[in-house]
């Protein structure tokens, strides 16, 4: 029995200096001096020896047992410096360091520029409306005036959206489109409203053109101001105001007559080249102008199919394409970059 008590002391010694992590150690302490373990199995014979033996074998198991606890110990506090050693040398959280930092989206060219057209507007007492982008061919061209074969209506500029696709979709009884332009929401606004009336309308419209210098769908910002005398000086009078407080106090305005079928008079409006000035420079074609807006009096015609009588009220209405009036603001010299959502593009903004 000594002899087992011998064996198990020299295996236990030689099992704990090689236990290396804490649940090893744990798990020689309850093989060796558990209750079910190697000592208590050498011990289990004691009570069958004279008393004598059983005094001398119980003071060497004693012996035996301090020893081993005191193997554990040891064993356990290498095996936890070792982890708090390792732990140090892995990846550490440093509190100093600075913070990572997030880089936050920016707003779109096209965006921020039709915002800042809207809220120059919103400062000279207009407010904002919006209107559907499929549209009646009824407010995209009939009630503004439009006739059944002008060019305008050709399918090679518009967008027309096939009725089947529509599905349970209640028929209309005119054709379905994309609109061309902001406008029908001028329509569709006083038909909804009393006058007087003071409105911007920004939104997406749609054209079968792509090249170069046009894209199928791009964006608009519509006016309307209806009131009982409003007269084209008054028109002048608020585009030009609009036209220095956008592009600065020293651009100068330059209204050419032109021809729209839901105003009349018409006038297109041009700007002092916002690159030289004036002088003449590739921007302006060195004609020293540029042309950003179409404009004029509302037609009587679209008075009468928006509900409003024209002995009653006169209006002006005025339209302006974003992407070009952006990239004058932001000098982009391609339009095709407002398309690309490359970011290093975007992220300038
Ligand atoms: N709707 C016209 C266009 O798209 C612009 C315009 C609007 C002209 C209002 C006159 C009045 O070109």
């Amino acid at each position: 029995m000594r002899d087992r008590l011998e064996t198990l002391a020299d295996a236990a010694r030689r099992d704990i200096t090689v236990a290396s992590e804490v649940s090893a150690v744990e798990a020689l302490r309850i093989r060796y001096l558990g209750k079910k373990g190697e000592l208590s199995g050498v011990l289990g014979g004691m009570g069958k020896l004279p008393p004598e033996e059983r005094k001398a074998l119980g003071e060497v198991a004693n012996q035996v047992k301090t020893e081993i606890e005191k193997l554990l110990a040891e064993a356990l506090r290498r095996a936890e410096e070792a982890a708090l050693e390792a732990e140090l040398k892995g990846p550490r959280l440093d509190v100093t360091l600075p913070g990572r930092a997030v880089t936050p989206g920016s707003r779109h060219p096209v965006s921020r520029t039709m915002e800042e057209i809207v809220r120059t507007f919103a400062r000279l007492g207009f407010e904002v409306a919006v209107g559907p982008e499929i549209e009646l061919d009824y407010f995209n061209f009939e009630a503004l005036n439009l006739p059944k074969d002008h060019p305008a209506r050709d399918m090679q500029d518009t967008f027309y959206v096939d009725e089947a696709s529509l599905g349970h979709v209640q028929k209309a009884d005119s054709p379905v489109l994309l609109r061309t332009h902001t406008s029908p929401v001028q329509v569709r606004y006083m038909l909804a409203r009393k006058p007087p009336v003071r409105v911007v309308v920004p939104g997406r419209v749609y054209r079968r053109d792509s090249d170069i210098t046009h894209t199928p769908m791009f964006h608009q910002v519509e006016g309307l101001l209806v009131d009982k005398d409003v007269s084209f000086a008054e028109l002048k009078g608020t585009l030009d105001a609009f036209v220095k407080a956008f592009f600065g106090s020293d651009t100068r305005t330059r209204f050419r007559p032109s021809f729209f079928p839901f105003t009349e008079p018409s006038a297109e409006v041009d700007i002092s080249c916002t690159s030289c000035g004036g002088k003449g420079c590739r921007i302006c074609k060195m004609t020293g102008w540029l042309e950003v807006l179409g404009s004029g009096m509302v037609h009587p015609n679209v008075f009468t199919s928006s509900g409003y009588d024209p002995r009653e009220v006169t209006g002006y209405a005025f339209g302006m394409g974003v992407e070009r009036i952006a990239m004058l603001h932001y000098r982009i010299d391609d339009l095709r970059m407002m398309f690309e959502n490359d970011a290093r593009f975007l992220e300038q903004f």
